[in-house]
């Protein structure tokens, strides 16, 4: 697929001016959050998600001349992922996907992963993760990768996750902007009047993406027209969500995120504890709450003000989040 490496920091082809063999490659991702409509955004309706730039995943890569290999490592979990042994590992592949794209050759290279994005918990950590694989790298060669190309190149990476991503975790991490977002159509990037306060509340219990999207499928086989209508009402949330998004209306926002939770309840798409954290951050003040991302564990988010903030963290941990986190959307 590659020509064969010729050593160490041996491009393919041009390399940009600050390419050196002792160069370190940075690259940083934020994580996010689906404000409203994941799951229905799957089958074609809208959604909304923003960027989490307090949780960041940071990558370093370096050329290794003693390493025949393109090496990831993550001294938190102590993983070390090897390309030449498991090239479909979704780390590995993003790697090799923007190597190829790069025209770098995928060896003597070695990776360090920092991620503070948790992972299987609905805050898009493998889009946050491959996104900065992916610029670190780029930076490693003086070059940059535009957005759209990120973006598409961690989509690929994303279809390992879960087989029908839909599209808006990529979308969202590698432009770092708010977005209204719908499958097949041109992103849409909000611009907001005034910074969005929402607490991220962790509840501990983890979200695999693909098994909550396999069990709203099979929901739907068995009652297409029930749960059709559903996603649609999602989808008339979202719409309205976004009309309250650019007029900074958090009052009518916080309103249709407990409505859209709503419906992710009926859906089956919620837990226990999630409704525990959302009760919570509701009787503390915030505006409005629900789950985020995959659902049935992962993480509640919560609208909050700079009055609300401070209680309805600690209503959350004292109703069981794992680590509330504090996120500041900026305009
Ligand atoms: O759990 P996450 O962060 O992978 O988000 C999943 C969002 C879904 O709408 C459930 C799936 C998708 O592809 O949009």
């Amino acid at each position: 697929m590659w020509p064969e490496p010729r050593g160490p920091g041996a491009p393919d082809s041009e390399v940009g001016p600050t390419a050196t063999r002792d160069k370190v490659g940075r690259g940083e991702a934020p994580a996010k959050a689906i404000l409203l409509g994941e799951h229905a955004v799957v089958y074609g309706q809208p959604a909304i998600a923003v960027p989490l730039p307090q949780l960041r995943a940071r990558v370093q890569a370096r050329f290794d001349s003693k390493l025949d290999d393109l090496v990831i490592e993550t001294p938190g979990k102590g993983q070390v992922i090897s390309l030449r042994r498991d090239p479909r590992q979704p780390l590995a592949l993003a790697a090799s996907l923007a190597c190829r794209t790069l025209g770098l050759t995928p060896s003597f290279l070695r990776l360090r992963l920092d991620s503070a994005v948790p992972i299987a918990s609905g805050l898009g950590s493998g889009a946050a993760v491959s996104t900065a694989i992916m610029r670190a790298l780029a930076d490693l060669l003086g070059k940059a990768l535009s957005p759209e190309q990120l973006s598409d190149l961690v989509y690929e990476v994303e279809k390992l996750h879960h087989g029908t991503p839909s599209g808006i975790d990529n979308t969202v991490v590698a432009h770092q902007q708010p977005v209204y977002f719908r499958k097949g159509e041109p992103a849409e990037f909000l611009q907001l009047p005034a910074p969005l306060l929402l607490l991220v509340a962790d509840t501990g219990v983890s979200s695999v993406t693909r098994e909550a999207v396999a069990s709203l499928r099979r929901a739907r086989e068995e009652d297409p027209e029930g749960v059709n209508r559903k996603l649609a009402a999602i989808g008339d949330l979202v719409g309205h969500a976004r009309e309250a998004l650019i007029a900074a209306d958090w009052q009518e926002l916080g309103h249709l995120l407990d409505a859209n939770h709503a419906i992710l309840a009926e859906l089956r798409l919620s837990s226990p504890e999630l409704e525990r954290l959302i009760a919570a951050a509701r009787g503390a003040g915030a505006l409005g709450a629900k789950p985020t991302g995959a659902g049935r564990g992962g993480h509640a988010i919560a609208l909050v003000t700079s009055e609300s903030e401070a209680s309805a963290t600690l209503a959350m941990v004292d109703a069981g989040a794992r680590r509330v986190t504090l996120c500041r959307v900026e305009p």
